[in-house]
């Protein structure tokens, strides 16, 4: 199956399962849950929320794979160059990235999409890792941009 029709089914799966759940970390949870095991090639999956208590830093919310960093800095890593930005990063090999954050050394290539609510605010950054390199395309970012503007703008 094409990456983009796999995306398309796991979006509508998504939807379903959240259908009248308005609590944002049984959303967050559900989400990493149904891509993880969608994928093969995804290692980590999960969320950084914005920390109310400091804005300018991420904290690690409901996520699958092996154990995450709990805290990130706005502007550090790919998690925090996306929460910087507002801006999709795709990086193929995470070692060659400036300032990325190992939380486990198998990760090999990483995408980070923001997340906003229906407001415009970021809320949070959707992480996903592979144990290998140059696992992300633009099919990934579309399909990983669509299933969170659903999840949390709308
Ligand atoms: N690699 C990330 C840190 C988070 S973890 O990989 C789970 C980064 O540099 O943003």
């Amino acid at each position: 199956m094409e990456k983009t029709e796999r995306y398309d089914e796991v979006a509508k799966e998504i939807t379903a399962v959240l259908e009248g759940e308005s609590n944002l970390t049984a959303r967050m949870a559900t989400v990493s849950n149904i891509l993880h095991h969608a994928f093969d090639h995804f290692f980590w999956t999960g969320f950084y929320v914005v920390d109310p208590d400091k804005p300018d830093e991420l904290v690690v919310g409901p996520y699958q794979g092996t154990l995450g960093c709990l805290r990130i800095p706005f502007g550090k890593g790919v998690c925090g160059a996306a929460a910087a930005s507002g801006e999709t990063q795709i990086v193929d090999d995470v070692h060659a990235f400036p300032g990325h954050i190992a939380c486990d050394a198998r990760s090999e290539s990483e995408i980070v999409v923001p997340v906003f609510d229906h407001g415009g605010a970021l809320i949070a950054v959707l992480d996903v890792d592979s144990d290998r390199k140059a696992m992300f395309d633009e099919g990934d970012k579309a399909g990983l941009e669509a299933v969170v503007k659903a999840s949390f703008a709308a």
